[in-house]
Formats: structure tokens, C-alpha cells, sequence
């Protein structure tokens, strides 16, 4: 018997049963009914043992009703076990992990209390925004990378003289992990966000060595797809040749997909820490290794 039982959160389906099926767990699946006012009713079909539980719930949009219901599964895990490993393969809200304009509130330390509080004793998240996100939680907590994963898929893409690029400052060290695995050179551009008005400009002003490249652009999350987009436009100013992108997290809010295509963008590749049309990464093997 499987010293594990998985406990698939609703946003999380598809990758808890590959968990389940690599860690030979039992899984718990769960029924959910949102009703009209957006509460949450949640029902477990399965038995849950006293053994090691692992939570599978990834918190992208809408935001607050995953949020809610990971915190609800935790709760319910800790009446069985005191070893609730809690997967957040997306942890929402990690960009509010700081104040950086007075008076705002750093919701992310809001959220490491509620897990403590609802009995997580093991966090693992996946590429969190930042690991200063990750102090906030009072328990064990481990941020695993999809970079490995990111780079064995572009591998097997030919690619004319390829160049790594981070679409900002903040992602130069994630990009240079990528260039490092996949073999190659790479540069961050200087990125301006309003802090008020969430506007996105470039600040770089002129680059030769991206022309007639083909060009990786790194980052962690798509959201709006603002980032990418303005990212993609001055670079094929600059005359680059393809524009590639590769993410972990793709919540592409509205139309943003087709919003970067026409910027021009080639392909947009992410990982299944949020399922969807582009996430043709599978990160289960990494994060098992995570848990074991
Ligand atoms: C910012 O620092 C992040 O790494 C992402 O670049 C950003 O959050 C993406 O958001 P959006 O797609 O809305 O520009």
C-alpha cells in the first residue's frame, strides 16, 4: 500500500491523477458545486486513509474560489493526517508578496497564515514570482523549477542561432538558468510597469545581437500578456527573426493568446501547472521528486 493518498483539488484534475498514478496513491476526487453567490460547496468521493496526504489544487482564476477551496481540502486533510503536503502548481496572489506602495496590504502573508491555520505541514509550489512569496509561510515549503522541463521541449525545436531573452530585470536569473541548460547566450531587457495604472513600456533602446535570431523569451506567469507583447514588438523592431515563448504559468486573461500571436509571437509554450491550450509541458516527474 501507497504511503500517499492524493486529494485532487478541482482546478487541479489532470495533473493529481498523473501524481496519483506516479506515487501508486490512492486518489480523492472532488465534487464541487460553485452555487449563484459564488460560495463554494465541496464534497470528497473516496475514502481518505490516516497516511501521508497530498493536496493538488492549483490557485489561477478565478482566483479567490481556488484559493478558498484549497484552503477548505487542507482543513479537511488535517482531521486524517498531520503530514498534509500541500502542491500549489500556480500560487495566486505570489505577486502581491511585498508592500510597494504605501498602505498596501501583502496578501501573500495573508495566505501563508490561513494554510498554517488550516493544518498545511508541507508546502511545494511551483516557480513561485518570487521566493521572498515563500518566506511569508511559517511551515516547510519548497519552490521547484519547470525550467529543465521548459528546456527538453525547445530542444527539440530547430532553432536558427537561438538567444535567450527575459523580458525584464526581475526574470534576468531565471533566463540564465534556461540559456545555461539549453546552451546558449542570453539577455534581460529593461522593463517599466506603472505601478498604478499597470501600463508595461520598454526601456532598453537599441539591441544588434538579436538580429536575424531566433529568440526564447523567458518568464514565469502570462497574465494580460502585456509583458510578452511589448517585449515581442520592440524586438522585432530590432529585426529579430522568430519569437518564441516559454512560461510556466499561462493564466492568459481574456484574449491575451491572441493578443501576443498578432505582436508576433511564433509559439507560446507553458507547463500543465495551469491546464489549458498551451500547456503541452507535463511537470508530474519533477514534482513527485518533490515530494518523495
Ligand atoms: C512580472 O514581473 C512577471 O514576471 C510577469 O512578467 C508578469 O506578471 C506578466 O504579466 P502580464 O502578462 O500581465 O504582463
Amino acid at each position: 500500500m501507497s504511503k500517499f493518498t492524493v486529494i485532487s483539488g478541482k482546478s487541479s484534475e489532470d495533473l493529481a491523477e498523473k501524481l496519483s498514478k506516479k506515487l501508486k496513491a490512492t486518489i480523492v476526487k472532488s465534487e464541487v458545486r460553485v452555487f449563484p453567490d459564488g460560495e463554494s460547496k465541496i464534497t470528497l468521493t473516496g475514502k481518505i486513509s490516516k497516511n501521508k496526504i497530498v493536496i493538488v489544487q492549483s490557485i489561477y482564476p478565478p482566483v479567490d474560489t481556488n484559493l478558498i477551496q484549497a484552503l477548505s481540502l487542507i482543513s479537511k486533510a488535517k482531521e486524517y493526517s498531520n503530514d498534509v503536503i500541500v502542491v500549489i502548481p500556480y500560487m495566486g496572489y505570489a505577486r502581491q508578496d511585498r508592500e510597494f506602495l504605501p498602505g498596501e496590504i501583502v496578501t501573500m502573508k495573508v495566505i501563508a497564515k490561513l494554510f498554517k491555520g488550516a493544518g498545511a505541514s508541507k508546502l511545494i509550489v511551483v516557480d513561485i514570482h518570487s521566493l521572498i512569496g515563500l518566506k511569508h509561510f511559517k511551515i516547510k515549503s519548497k519552490n521547484i523549477s519547470a525550467i529543465p522541463d521548459l528546456v527538453q521541449y525547445f530542444k527539440k525545436i530547430s532553432l536558427k542561432n537561438p538567444l535567450i531573452v527575459s523580458p525584464d530585470q526581475g526574470g534576468k536569473k531565471r533566463a540564465m538558468k534556461f540559456a545555461a541548460e539549453f546552451g546558449a547566450e542570453c539577455i534581460a531587457l529593461t522593463k517599466h510597469r506603472d505601478r498604478k495604472t499597470g501600463k508595461v513600456q520598454i526601456k532598453t533602446s537599441k539591441i544588434d545581437q538579436v538580429r536575424g535570431r531566433d529568440l526564447i523569451l523567458v518568464d514565469d506567469m502570462i497574465s494580460t500578456g502585456g509583458s510578452i507583447i511589448k517585449a515581442t514588438e520592440f524586438l522585432k523592431k530590432q529585426r529579430c527573426h522568430h519569437v518564441y515563448v516559454a512560461c510556466t504559468h499561462a493564466l492568459l486573461i481574456n484574449n491575451a493568446e491572441q493578443k501576443i500571436k498578432e505582436s508576433g509571437v511564433t509559439k507560446i509554450i507553458s507547463t500543465n501547472t495551469i491546464p489549458g491550450k498551451t500547456s503541452v509541458v507535463d511537470i508530474s516527474d519533477t514534482i513527485v521528486k518533490a515530494i518523495k
